[in-house]
Protein backbone atom coordinates (compact mmCIF):
# COMPACT_ATOMS: atom_id res chain seq x y z
CA UNK A 1 0.00 0.00 0.00
CA UNK A 2 1.18 3.90 -0.65
CA UNK A 3 2.08 5.68 2.53
CA UNK A 4 3.92 8.38 3.40
CA UNK A 5 7.97 8.11 3.44
CA UNK A 6 9.70 6.30 6.29
CA UNK A 7 13.64 7.06 6.96
CA UNK A 8 15.52 4.31 8.26
CA UNK A 9 18.74 5.38 9.20
CA UNK A 10 21.40 2.40 8.13
CA UNK A 11 23.44 3.14 11.23
CA UNK A 12 25.71 -0.43 10.89
CA UNK A 13 26.27 0.78 6.96
CA UNK A 14 26.83 4.19 8.35
CA UNK A 15 29.62 3.24 10.54
CA UNK A 16 30.82 0.73 7.41
CA UNK A 17 31.37 3.68 5.11
CA UNK A 18 32.09 6.11 7.35
CA UNK A 19 29.40 8.43 5.86
CA UNK A 20 25.76 9.02 6.93
CA UNK A 21 23.20 7.12 4.04
CA UNK A 22 19.48 7.22 4.72
CA UNK A 23 17.55 4.67 3.01
CA UNK A 24 14.11 6.02 1.92
CA UNK A 25 11.42 2.74 2.16
CA UNK A 26 8.43 4.17 0.64
CA UNK A 27 5.06 1.78 1.49
CA UNK A 28 5.38 -1.33 2.37
CA UNK A 29 4.29 -4.96 0.59
CA UNK A 30 0.89 -5.69 1.91
CA UNK A 31 -1.92 -5.84 0.17
CA UNK A 32 -4.47 -2.72 0.45
CA UNK A 33 -8.34 -3.18 0.23
CA UNK A 34 -9.66 -1.53 -2.39
CA UNK A 35 -11.01 1.12 -1.93
CA UNK A 36 -8.08 2.28 0.06
CA UNK A 37 -6.08 2.98 -3.36
CA UNK A 38 -8.70 2.71 -6.32
CA UNK A 39 -12.14 4.02 -7.29
CA UNK A 40 -14.57 3.07 -9.58
CA UNK A 41 -14.44 4.59 -13.08
CA UNK A 42 -17.35 3.92 -14.96
CA UNK A 43 -20.68 2.00 -14.31
CA UNK A 44 -20.55 1.64 -10.77
CA UNK A 45 -23.73 -0.59 -11.06
CA UNK A 46 -21.19 -2.85 -12.55
CA UNK A 47 -19.06 -3.23 -9.61
CA UNK A 48 -19.72 -5.81 -6.76
CA UNK A 49 -17.85 -5.64 -4.01
CA UNK A 50 -17.79 -8.90 -1.93
CA UNK A 51 -15.83 -8.46 1.58
CA UNK A 52 -12.10 -8.08 0.43
CA UNK A 53 -12.65 -9.35 -3.17
CA UNK A 54 -14.06 -7.28 -6.10
CA UNK A 55 -16.12 -8.11 -9.09
CA UNK A 56 -16.51 -6.90 -12.43
CA UNK A 57 -19.17 -7.72 -14.71
CA UNK A 58 -19.22 -7.20 -18.03
CA UNK A 59 -23.12 -7.79 -19.95
CA UNK A 60 -24.87 -6.25 -22.60
CA UNK A 61 -25.62 -2.84 -21.58
CA UNK A 62 -21.69 -2.30 -20.27
CA UNK A 63 -18.38 -3.04 -19.24
CA UNK A 64 -16.74 -1.26 -15.77
CA UNK A 65 -13.13 -0.09 -14.64
CA UNK A 66 -11.51 1.38 -12.08
CA UNK A 67 -8.40 3.54 -11.86
CA UNK A 68 -6.35 4.20 -8.67
CA UNK A 69 -6.74 7.47 -6.76
CA UNK A 70 -3.14 8.84 -7.25
CA UNK A 71 -0.61 8.82 -10.23
CA UNK A 72 2.83 7.31 -9.31
CA UNK A 73 6.19 7.22 -10.36
CA UNK A 74 8.29 4.37 -9.98
CA UNK A 75 7.69 1.04 -7.77
CA UNK A 76 5.74 -2.18 -8.38
CA UNK A 77 1.91 -2.69 -8.30
CA UNK A 78 0.24 -5.24 -8.30
CA UNK A 79 -3.34 -7.07 -8.36
CA UNK A 80 -4.54 -10.52 -8.13
CA UNK A 81 -7.03 -11.60 -10.75
CA UNK A 82 -9.12 -14.51 -11.57
CA UNK A 83 -10.64 -14.17 -15.26
CA UNK A 84 -13.83 -14.80 -16.41
CA UNK A 85 -14.94 -18.63 -16.36
CA UNK A 86 -16.22 -20.76 -18.87
CA UNK A 87 -17.04 -18.99 -22.34
CA UNK A 88 -15.05 -15.72 -22.26
CA UNK A 89 -14.78 -14.99 -26.23
CA UNK A 90 -14.76 -11.50 -27.12
CA UNK A 91 -13.86 -10.20 -23.60
CA UNK A 92 -10.50 -8.32 -22.83
CA UNK A 93 -10.09 -7.87 -19.22
CA UNK A 94 -6.64 -5.39 -19.02
CA UNK A 95 -4.81 -4.29 -16.32
CA UNK A 96 -2.09 -0.90 -16.79
CA UNK A 97 -0.33 1.81 -15.93
CA UNK A 98 -0.91 4.94 -17.99
CA UNK A 99 -0.35 8.77 -17.85
CA UNK A 100 -2.19 11.63 -19.42
CA UNK A 101 -2.33 13.06 -22.76
CA UNK A 102 -1.83 12.75 -26.47
CA UNK A 103 2.07 11.94 -25.22
CA UNK A 104 1.21 9.17 -22.85
CA UNK A 105 3.55 6.09 -21.81
CA UNK A 106 1.51 3.16 -20.92
CA UNK A 107 2.06 -0.66 -19.68
CA UNK A 108 -0.70 -2.50 -20.67
CA UNK A 109 -1.87 -6.39 -19.41
CA UNK A 110 -4.71 -7.37 -22.04
CA UNK A 111 -6.02 -10.52 -21.32
CA UNK A 112 -8.13 -11.78 -24.26
CA UNK A 113 -10.73 -14.19 -23.68
CA UNK A 114 -11.50 -17.37 -25.39
CA UNK A 115 -14.75 -20.18 -25.91
CA UNK A 116 -14.65 -22.31 -23.42
CA UNK A 117 -11.78 -24.77 -22.73
CA UNK A 118 -9.12 -22.78 -25.27
CA UNK A 119 -6.60 -20.98 -23.51
CA UNK A 120 -7.05 -16.89 -22.51
CA UNK A 121 -3.90 -15.04 -24.46
CA UNK A 122 -1.90 -12.45 -22.67
CA UNK A 123 -1.17 -9.26 -24.43
CA UNK A 124 1.25 -6.56 -23.40
CA UNK A 125 2.35 -3.33 -25.03
CA UNK A 126 4.70 -0.79 -23.87
CA UNK A 127 3.76 2.80 -25.14
CA UNK A 128 6.22 5.75 -24.88
CA UNK A 129 5.35 9.49 -25.85
CA UNK A 130 1.88 7.96 -27.38
CA UNK A 131 3.55 5.42 -29.50
CA UNK A 132 2.49 1.77 -29.28
CA UNK A 133 2.46 -1.12 -31.53
CA UNK A 134 4.87 -3.14 -29.27
CA UNK A 135 2.85 -6.26 -28.67
CA UNK A 136 3.90 -9.39 -27.41
CA UNK A 137 1.57 -12.03 -27.09
CA UNK A 138 1.55 -15.48 -24.85
CA UNK A 139 0.11 -17.99 -23.57
CA UNK A 140 -0.21 -18.91 -19.78
CA UNK A 141 1.27 -22.03 -17.97
CA UNK A 142 -1.76 -22.23 -16.14
CA UNK A 143 -5.48 -21.90 -16.69
CA UNK A 144 -5.84 -18.27 -15.42
CA UNK A 145 -9.59 -18.47 -14.81
CA UNK A 146 -9.90 -21.40 -12.15
CA UNK A 147 -7.56 -19.26 -9.05
CA UNK A 148 -6.31 -16.10 -8.36
CA UNK A 149 -2.73 -14.94 -10.09
CA UNK A 150 -0.99 -11.92 -9.40
CA UNK A 151 0.48 -9.99 -12.25
CA UNK A 152 3.04 -7.25 -11.77
CA UNK A 153 4.13 -4.54 -13.73
CA UNK A 154 8.36 -3.04 -12.05
CA UNK A 155 9.50 0.46 -13.04
CA UNK A 156 12.36 2.09 -12.51
CA UNK A 157 14.29 4.18 -14.51
CA UNK A 158 16.23 1.42 -16.20
CA UNK A 159 13.40 -1.19 -17.12
CA UNK A 160 10.08 -1.53 -17.21
CA UNK A 161 9.09 -5.82 -16.36
CA UNK A 162 5.92 -6.98 -16.25
CA UNK A 163 5.41 -9.99 -13.76
CA UNK A 164 2.96 -12.95 -13.70
CA UNK A 165 3.40 -14.42 -10.78
CA UNK A 166 6.72 -13.09 -9.96
CA UNK A 167 7.91 -14.67 -13.23
CA UNK A 168 9.41 -12.19 -15.65
CA UNK A 169 7.21 -12.22 -19.17
CA UNK A 170 8.82 -8.96 -20.93
CA UNK A 171 11.48 -6.40 -20.29
CA UNK A 172 10.90 -3.29 -21.53
CA UNK A 173 14.37 -1.96 -20.83
CA UNK A 174 15.97 1.61 -21.00
CA UNK A 175 17.94 2.10 -24.27
CA UNK A 176 18.84 6.02 -24.33
CA UNK A 177 22.37 5.75 -24.51
CA UNK A 178 20.95 4.07 -27.92
CA UNK A 179 18.83 7.36 -28.49
CA UNK A 180 15.70 5.13 -27.77
CA UNK A 181 13.29 7.47 -25.84
CA UNK A 182 12.17 5.56 -22.03
CA UNK A 183 9.26 6.10 -19.91
CA UNK A 184 10.91 7.99 -17.10
CA UNK A 185 9.23 11.53 -16.96
CA UNK A 186 5.47 11.36 -16.46
CA UNK A 187 3.76 9.92 -13.94
CA UNK A 188 0.99 7.53 -13.75
CA UNK A 189 -2.44 6.04 -13.11
CA UNK A 190 -3.31 2.22 -12.38
CA UNK A 191 -6.09 1.00 -13.95
CA UNK A 192 -8.37 -1.81 -14.85
CA UNK A 193 -11.19 -2.97 -17.15
CA UNK A 194 -13.25 -5.38 -18.44
CA UNK A 195 -15.17 -4.54 -22.06
CA UNK A 196 -16.52 -6.47 -24.92
CA UNK A 197 -14.06 -6.06 -27.93
CA UNK A 198 -14.94 -8.52 -30.09
CA UNK A 199 -14.26 -6.95 -33.18
CA UNK A 200 -10.81 -8.14 -32.76
CA UNK A 201 -10.01 -10.02 -29.10
CA UNK A 202 -10.70 -13.80 -29.91
CA UNK A 203 -9.22 -15.55 -32.94
CA UNK A 204 -8.60 -12.32 -34.97
CA UNK A 205 -12.36 -11.24 -34.19
CA UNK A 206 -13.74 -14.05 -36.10
CA UNK A 207 -15.50 -15.29 -32.76
CA UNK A 208 -17.64 -13.03 -31.30
CA UNK A 209 -19.40 -12.52 -27.67
CA UNK A 210 -22.00 -15.34 -26.81
CA UNK A 211 -24.19 -12.55 -24.86
CA UNK A 212 -26.02 -15.64 -23.89
CA UNK A 213 -23.80 -16.99 -21.41
CA UNK A 214 -23.59 -12.83 -19.59
CA UNK A 215 -22.72 -11.52 -17.33
CA UNK A 216 -18.95 -12.24 -17.74
CA UNK A 217 -17.10 -11.77 -14.38
CA UNK A 218 -13.47 -10.71 -13.56
CA UNK A 219 -12.70 -10.45 -9.72
CA UNK A 220 -9.58 -8.97 -7.86
CA UNK A 221 -8.22 -9.20 -4.97
CA UNK A 222 -4.93 -8.70 -3.54
CA UNK A 223 -4.10 -4.99 -4.44
CA UNK A 224 -0.80 -3.60 -4.02
CA UNK A 225 1.05 -0.05 -4.77
CA UNK A 226 4.53 0.50 -3.60
CA UNK A 227 5.72 3.22 -5.42
CA UNK A 228 6.39 6.84 -5.34
CA UNK A 229 3.23 9.36 -5.35
CA UNK A 230 2.93 11.96 -7.22
CA UNK A 231 0.09 15.07 -6.24
CA UNK A 232 -1.60 15.98 -9.51
CA UNK A 233 -0.73 19.54 -7.63
CA UNK A 234 3.04 19.06 -8.27
CA UNK A 235 4.26 19.72 -11.41
CA UNK A 236 5.94 16.77 -13.48
CA UNK A 237 9.21 17.74 -13.46
CA UNK A 238 8.94 18.24 -9.63
CA UNK A 239 7.11 14.89 -9.25
CA UNK A 240 10.37 13.20 -11.50
CA UNK A 241 13.10 14.87 -8.84
CA UNK A 242 10.89 13.98 -5.71
CA UNK A 243 11.03 10.19 -7.15
CA UNK A 244 14.53 10.17 -8.27
CA UNK A 245 17.02 8.47 -5.94
CA UNK A 246 19.39 11.25 -5.51
CA UNK A 247 22.09 11.97 -2.80
CA UNK A 248 21.44 10.25 0.43
CA UNK A 249 17.62 9.78 -0.91
CA UNK A 250 17.13 5.88 -1.80
CA UNK A 251 14.41 4.15 -3.16
CA UNK A 252 14.09 0.75 -3.21
CA UNK A 253 13.28 0.47 -6.77
CA UNK A 254 16.47 2.26 -7.61
CA UNK A 255 18.64 -0.81 -6.00
CA UNK A 256 21.79 -1.79 -8.27
CA UNK A 257 19.84 -5.44 -8.13
CA UNK A 258 16.79 -3.93 -9.73
CA UNK A 259 18.28 -2.51 -12.68
CA UNK A 260 18.37 -5.67 -14.61
CA UNK A 261 16.90 -9.25 -14.03
CA UNK A 262 18.54 -11.38 -11.82
CA UNK A 263 20.32 -14.68 -13.24
CA UNK A 264 17.63 -16.43 -12.32
CA UNK A 265 14.34 -14.11 -13.82
CA UNK A 266 16.75 -13.92 -16.99
CA UNK A 267 16.16 -17.78 -16.92
CA UNK A 268 12.39 -17.62 -16.25
CA UNK A 269 11.83 -14.96 -19.60
CA UNK A 270 13.64 -17.42 -21.78
CA UNK A 271 12.04 -20.22 -20.37
CA UNK A 272 8.47 -17.99 -20.91
CA UNK A 273 9.52 -16.81 -24.58
CA UNK A 274 10.52 -20.27 -25.49
CA UNK A 275 7.56 -21.89 -24.16
CA UNK A 276 4.91 -20.17 -24.24
CA UNK A 277 5.24 -16.48 -26.63
CA UNK A 278 3.21 -16.73 -29.26
CA UNK A 279 3.94 -13.36 -31.10
CA UNK A 280 6.33 -10.58 -30.90
CA UNK A 281 6.52 -7.45 -32.78
CA UNK A 282 9.94 -7.38 -33.51
CA UNK A 283 9.85 -10.74 -35.44
CA UNK A 284 6.80 -9.64 -36.97
CA UNK A 285 8.35 -8.58 -40.44
CA UNK A 286 5.34 -7.87 -42.18
CA UNK A 287 4.03 -5.39 -39.93
CA UNK A 288 7.36 -3.85 -39.55
CA UNK A 289 9.82 -4.29 -42.16
CA UNK A 290 12.36 -2.51 -40.17
CA UNK A 291 12.86 -3.88 -37.34
CA UNK A 292 11.86 -1.68 -34.75
CA UNK A 293 15.20 0.39 -33.28
CA UNK A 294 14.44 -1.64 -29.65
CA UNK A 295 14.22 -4.99 -31.10
CA UNK A 296 17.40 -4.45 -32.41
CA UNK A 297 19.24 -3.99 -29.37
CA UNK A 298 17.09 -6.08 -27.05
CA UNK A 299 18.18 -9.54 -26.79
CA UNK A 300 15.14 -10.54 -23.90
C1 LIG B 1 -29.49 -7.72 -22.73
O1 LIG B 1 -29.66 -9.07 -22.30
C2 LIG B 1 -30.87 -9.26 -21.58
C3 LIG B 1 -30.85 -10.68 -21.02
O2 LIG B 1 -30.41 -11.61 -22.00
C4 LIG B 1 -32.03 -9.00 -22.53
O3 LIG B 1 -33.25 -9.20 -21.85
C5 LIG B 1 -31.93 -7.58 -23.03
O4 LIG B 1 -32.95 -7.34 -24.00
C6 LIG B 1 -30.58 -7.30 -23.65
N1 LIG B 1 -30.46 -5.86 -23.90
C7 LIG B 1 -29.89 -5.34 -24.96
C8 LIG B 1 -29.77 -3.84 -24.97
O5 LIG B 1 -29.48 -6.01 -25.90
C1 LIG C 1 -8.26 -19.14 -28.48
O1 LIG C 1 -8.13 -20.49 -28.81
C2 LIG C 1 -7.60 -20.73 -30.10
C3 LIG C 1 -7.64 -22.23 -30.35
O2 LIG C 1 -6.94 -22.91 -29.33
C4 LIG C 1 -6.20 -20.16 -30.18
O3 LIG C 1 -5.69 -20.31 -31.49
C5 LIG C 1 -6.23 -18.67 -29.82
O4 LIG C 1 -4.91 -18.17 -29.77
C6 LIG C 1 -6.87 -18.50 -28.46
N1 LIG C 1 -6.92 -17.13 -28.01
C7 LIG C 1 -7.47 -16.09 -28.62
C8 LIG C 1 -7.45 -14.82 -27.88
O5 LIG C 1 -7.98 -16.14 -29.72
Amino acid sequence: MAVSCVILPLSVMSVLLGFSVVLILVGSASAAKFDELFQPGWAFDHFIYEGELLKLKLDNYSGAGFASKSKYMFGKVTVQIKLVEGDSAGTVTAFYMSSDGPTHDEFDFEFLGNTTGEPYVVQTNVYVNGVGNREQRLNLWFDPTTDFHSYSLLWNQRQVVFLVDETPIRVHANMEKQGIPFPKDQPMGVYSSIWNADDWATQGGRVKTDWSHAPFIASYQGFEINACECPASVAAADNARKCSSSGEKRYWWDEPTLSELSMHQSHQLLWVRANHMIYDYCTDTARFPATPVECLHHHH
